[in-house]
């Protein structure tokens, strides 16, 4: 039966979309009954219907390509910026994408992506997702694309960062990716021998970091890094945090609603520039010449690596499956050797962060990294 696939990356960018893409699109190619066009720039891309024909000269050369060949942007369906107002676009999606006669939209992307295709099959859309995002944190599959990448770039960087701290008997804090999920700098910490790992799943107290690191200075190593995931709190930051997330919820008037929102908000942003301060503090508890480095876009940046290209060609293949079979409604879930379709609604607004009892956890104590509490 012929099909007619569109296809939009939506999210932060991240090694591996363009290997999806060509998987994609190549695989339908093979059926002279299908077709297939991308909407440039997420879903502003299907508001205004802005394609792109997919078909063997685009997609070629794109395999080692960083980014996304479609572009992206995180705007959603609902609350879009339209001429200065924030409007719900849905409809204009829906009206592109009969416009276009399509049978299927295929949205590539992480959390937010997750939720708004939701929204969109809700709406009456046959959809399919594929799972990406540096950060690890999307419900239901084993991992995502982008992952392995970010994980290879933020282990050299920490490799890397060995040389100054040990040369200059330095704490160096590193700051890792991950938006509110550890896997990023537990991963890349445990790979590149950081002393003190920090997650958001386990709030640190600085003596106990501090300790951690006079104790190395005691066996005589006068350098330590610190990786730090980017939504890390400490444990009073994380009691005034959860104060201010509860009285949000006990909120009762708009107004009050409005208010509590807004403070949760501050705390989120005193926060996340409370990097200098830790290390400031590490500094003065330890002695040790401290500084902080940011990873930051350079962990999504570049070339996929092997293993990211091979899940994204396999996620890719598998959705055309999919697509043949007309399941939809789905996403495309790694699964050890395995490909598995879980429907969108155990994926969308769930997050995967790491269990306290996870056995990465325990690896890294068994070989002596403070996790900061
Ligand atoms: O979700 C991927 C991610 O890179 C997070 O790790 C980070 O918090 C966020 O995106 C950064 O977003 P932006 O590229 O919009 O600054």
């Amino acid at each position: 039966m012929a099909k007619s696939i569109g296809i939009l990356t939506a999210g932060g960018d991240s090694p591996g979309l363009n290997a999806a893409i060509r998987a994609i699109g190549r695989n339908a190619l093979n059926y002279p009954d299908m077709q297939v066009i991308g909407f440039r720039d997420g879903f502003r891309g299907l508001m205004e219907n802005r394609t792109i024909r997919l078909d063997e000269s685009t997609l070629s050369g794109i395999l080692t390509m960083g980014g996304t060949i479609l572009g992206t942007s995180r705007d959603k369906p609902r609350r879009m910026p339209v001429a200065d107002k924030i409007l719900d676009m849905t409809d204009k999606m829906l009206e592109t994408y009969q416009k276009n006669h399509l049978d299927v939209l295929v949205c590539i992307g992480g959390g937010g992506t997750h939720k708004n295709a939701y929204h969109l099959a809700q709406s009456g859309l046959n959809i399919i997702t594929l799972p990406k995002t540096i950060d690890n944190d999307l419900a239901m599959t084993d991992t995502s694309i982008g992952f392995d990448t970010a994980l290879g770039i933020a282990t050299e960087a920490i490799d890397r960062l060995h040389s100054t701290a040990h040369s200059h008997h330095r704490i160096i804090v590193v700051e890792i990716m991950g938006h509110n999920a550890g896997w990023l700098a537990l991963g890349a910490g445990i790979a590149g021998g950081a002393n003190v790992i920090l997650i958001p799943e386990i709030p640190y107290d600085v003596e106990v970091v501090a300790n951690a690191i006079r104790e190395r200075s005691r066996q005589g190593k006068n350098f330590s890094i610190v990786a730090v995931a980017e939504g890390v709190l400490s444990k009073t930051q994380a009691a005034i945090l959860q104060e201010a997330i509860e009285k949000k919820e006990k909120a009762e008037t708009k107004e009050e609603k409005k208010l509590a929102k807004a403070e949760v908000k501050k705390i989120k942003a005193e926060q996340s520039e409370h990097l200098s301060a830790l290390t400031r503090e590490l500094e003065s508890l330890t002695g040790l010449e401290s500084r902080v480095t940011i990873l930051g876009h350079l962990q999504r940046g570049g070339t996929p690596s092997a293993i990211d290209r091979l899940l994204a060609t396999r996620l890719g293949t598998a959705c055309v499956s999919l697509i043949n079979e007309e399941q939809y409604g789905v996403m495309v879930a790694a699964r050890g050797e395995n490909v598995v379709a879980v429907p969108l609604e155990e994926v969308a607004g769930k997050r995967k962060t790491i269990p306290l009892d996870h056995s990465l956890l325990e690896t890294a104590r068994k070989i002596g990294i403070s996790l900061g509490c």
